[in-house]
């Protein structure tokens, strides 16, 4: 298939990757990562969130050193793609954010790769896992947005209904969509202990009590004095759109790994809904249909999607 950015994409064991930035990763991961009993996982579908939920993380567990939000933290100077690196896109080739022999214990490391195709390694052992999942609608806008800037000038341009029809056949990078979510869905209802499903939109109207969830399942819960500390509404602030998008390294700022990559491309509005603005009734009602079919019957509940 055609791909959505910058290559084509092919398919493996189910799902989509672009072969030489995807591909190549996964199959890495699946043949050579060496987890750690200390890591924590971060898993995502593109565009719904990783880059948030990465800072949270990232806060959340270094919250003893790094007790200044405002003047003197990490995240102030760095990108969260900076300080957590994506398994499969970053740590198979060393890079300067990225060497696994040198990230230190506990490390935290995001992943698109679907839970079925984890390695068994990290699917048996203890470590946790937290997953985000956003409205179809919006991951699709997201990611043609993001398409769009991400496009080499010399790349035959994709229609938006192009895009569309791709991604309701599931085929976009890491897709589909459908799949993945209840791969995560289906191993939070097995291990709820292990694994944390949180959605996008509920992370926008309930960040504390997220960030606590978060917290909780990372064996880390906020103290008593924290919470009276406000800890939890600096890390909340501190990782929330309107600051991060405002910050001079996620405005102009590049990335270290991929040069092509410009920070700001992971910053666009942070809003719930904006499918309304882009998405004709037939298209609303065609990727509706296809959520209710895949999650009919599931336990996974998203009428606040519909
Ligand atoms: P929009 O394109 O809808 O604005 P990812 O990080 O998985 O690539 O997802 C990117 C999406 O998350 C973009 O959505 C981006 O604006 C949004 N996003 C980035 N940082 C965010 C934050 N701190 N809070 C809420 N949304 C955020």
């Amino acid at each position: 298939y055609r791909g959505w950015s910058t290559l084509h994409l092919c398919q493996y064991q189910g799902f989509w990757f672009q072969p030489k930035i995807g591909l190549e990763g996964v199959m890495w991961v699946q043949q050579r990562f060496k987890p750690r009993p200390t890591d924590v996982y971060l898993a995502t579908n593109p565009k719904s969130g990783t880059t948030w939920l990465k800072a949270i993380v990232f806060s959340i567990m270094n919250r003893k050193r790094y007790n200044n939000f405002t003047t003197d933290h990490p995240l102030l100077k760095l990108s969260p793609h900076e300080v957590v690196p994506f398994m499969e896109l970053d740590l198979f080739r060393t890079t300067p954010i990225a060497d696994p022999e040198i990230l230190p214990s506990p490390r935290i490391l995001a992943t698109h790769i679907a839970y079925n195709m984890l390695p068994e390694s990290i699917q048996n052992s203890s470590c946790p896992i937290v997953y985000i999942c956003r409205n179809p609608k919006d991951v699709f806008v997201s990611f043609w947005q993001f398409s769009v800037k991400m496009r080499p000038k010399d790349l035959p341009e994709l229609s938006f209904e192009e895009a569309f029809d791709l991604f309701c056949h599931g085929v976009t990078p890491c897709g589909p969509f459908w799949d993945q979510a209840l791969g995560y869905w289906k191993a939070s209802v097995e291990f709820p202990n292990r694994v944390l499903f949180l959605k996008y939109e509920d992370m926008k109207t309930e960040p504390l009590l997220c960030t606590k969830r978060i917290a909780e399942l990372l064996g880390q819960p906020f103290s008593l004095q924290e919470e009276e500390n406000g800890i939890v509404q600096e890390i909340v602030k501190l990782c929330s759109f309107e600051n991060m998008s405002n910050l001079e390294v996620n405005r102009n700022g590049k990335s270290r790994v991929r040069a092509e990559v410009k920070n700001d491309v992971f910053f666009r509005q942070g809003k719930v809904g904006d499918w309304k603005n882009h998405l004709t009734d037939e298209m609303i009602e065609r990727l509706d249909q296809i959520t209710k079919h895949k999650f009919d019957g599931t336990g996974l509940i998203v009428d606040t999607w519909i």
